[in-house]
């Protein structure tokens, strides 16, 4: 008799010989742009906290106090006994912010997408989503049982191909900022489309909300779009806020369906209620300092320059997030390791994150870079690259 589990030995052989096995680096020290790892110092690049606020000292203080008033465990979900205070203060302050009448917490944002797809999508129904959207958009229109078709990236065209043959309530779902490459949905474009089908249009901006536009108010902001024209809204508070969790944004209509039908949201408990009162914090700073966008944008700018410079292929990204192409999945984990051992953390994406052949280094920045991390970065990735452009 075999050892339970002992067969997917090869599988896992398999997976490293493809140059695609992950692992975990274990961190010493608070997240932010100087990491601890195996007692030896890196410069991030490769974290979401975009705007530096995961270890900001009033997030931290609004933590604390939030642990003194609420405790740490939220005890139940939000429809038994685990609603607090401060969850329904945030969700009021998201839904101002983001200029929705409404707005849902969910745990996570992996979580929220599987439950708002879910819960507005039958059997006889279809989503429409883009070929690059996050895999908790995929997995939620695969879920949800409908019909389930892909477009090609970015192209409203494409959608409406799709979306003339389709019947039933029809769902259209994109990332914002797509958040393996950077670049925007063309999101007015989505949104005619989908008034002219009498389809719904839902948008993650994981990515986006706090980072794009003057007020930090997202993708929707850039395009000046409405509730009426997005009526869907996701957001995740694990990047731009600094902290946890994830919410929904959009009519009384959708809000009230979602607590009536997201499973994810019914049956799970509540992030804490700590982590609520530390993402209000997050949020008052997004709001007060656009100093930090206008810092990321320039950090950005000064990258894209100095790595087109040096040859490096990048993509058309407008975002803190700039991929440079690298193709081979080995590869892509060889200079990342070169990287690390020069004191810069940057991942390698492999497949199936991104497709086949796409394998790439996501270089993120925060607003907490300075001008000479950049440039010791771009020194470092020419030294690493050295004979592989
Ligand atoms: C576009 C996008 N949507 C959703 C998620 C999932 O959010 P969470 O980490 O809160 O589960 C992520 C990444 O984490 C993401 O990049």
């Amino acid at each position: 008799m075999t050892l339970p589990f002992s067969e997917l030995t090869a599988d896992l052989d398999d997976i490293a010989r493809q140059g695609l096995y992950r692992s975990r680096r274990v961190i010493a020290s608070p997240q932010g742009i100087n990491l601890e790892i195996d007692g030896k110092q890196l410069v991030n690049f490769c974290s979401n906290d975009y705007l530096g606020l995961a270890n900001h000292p009033d997030v931290l203080d609004a933590f604390k106090a939030g642990v003194d008033q609420y405790g740490v465990g939220s005890g139940s979900a939000h429809l038994i006994c685990g609603h607090s205070a401060a969850h329904h203060a945030l969700e009021e302050e998201l839904a101002a912010f983001t200029g929705r009448d409404r707005a849902l917490l969910f745990s996570t944002g992996y979580m929220a997408n599987i439950g708002v797809i879910s819960a507005l999508l039958g059997r006889s129904d279809a989503v429409f989503e883009d070929r690059l959207n996050h895999a908790s958009l995929l997995d939620g229109g695969l879920l949800s049982g409908a019909r389930f078709k892909r477009y090609a990236h970015a192209d409203a065209a494409d959608l409406e191909t799709n979306l003339n043959k389709a019947a039933g309530r029809k769902l259209i779902v994109t990332d914002g900022v797509f958040s393996m490459d950077g670049d925007f949905a063309p999101l007015d474009e989505l949104a005619l489309s989908a008034k002219k089908h009498d389809a719904w249009l839902m948008v993650d901006d994981a990515h986006g909300l706090g980072v794009i536009g003057e007020r930090g108010g997202g993708i929707v902001e850039h395009y000046r779009l409405s509730q009426d024209d997005v009526p869907a809204l996701m957001g995740t508070l694990g990047k731009g806020f600094g902290t946890f969790g994830a919410f929904v944004a959009g009519s009384e209509a959708l809000i009230e369906t979602l607590i009536q039908k997201a499973r994810t949201y019914i049956y799970t408990t509540a992030l804490p209620a700590a982590v609520a009162e530390a993402t209000r914090a997050g949020l008052k700073i997004v709001i007060e300092e656009s100093w930090r966008r206008d810092k990321l944008k320039q950090l950005s700018e000064q990258f894209k320059q100095g790595a087109e410079q040096l040859g490096l292929t990048l993509m058309p990204s407008l975002s803190a997030i700039q991929p440079i192409l690298i193709g081979d999945s080995q590869t892509a984990v060889a200079i990342s390791n070169t990287l690390a051992n020069a004191g810069f953390l940057v991942s390698a994406i492999r497949p199936p994150t991104v497709p086949q052949g796409g394998a790439r280094l996501r270089v993120t920045f925060s607003a907490l870079h300075e001008q000479r991390h950049v440039e010791q970065l771009l020194d470092a990735l020419d030294k690493a690259m050295a004979g592989r452009k």
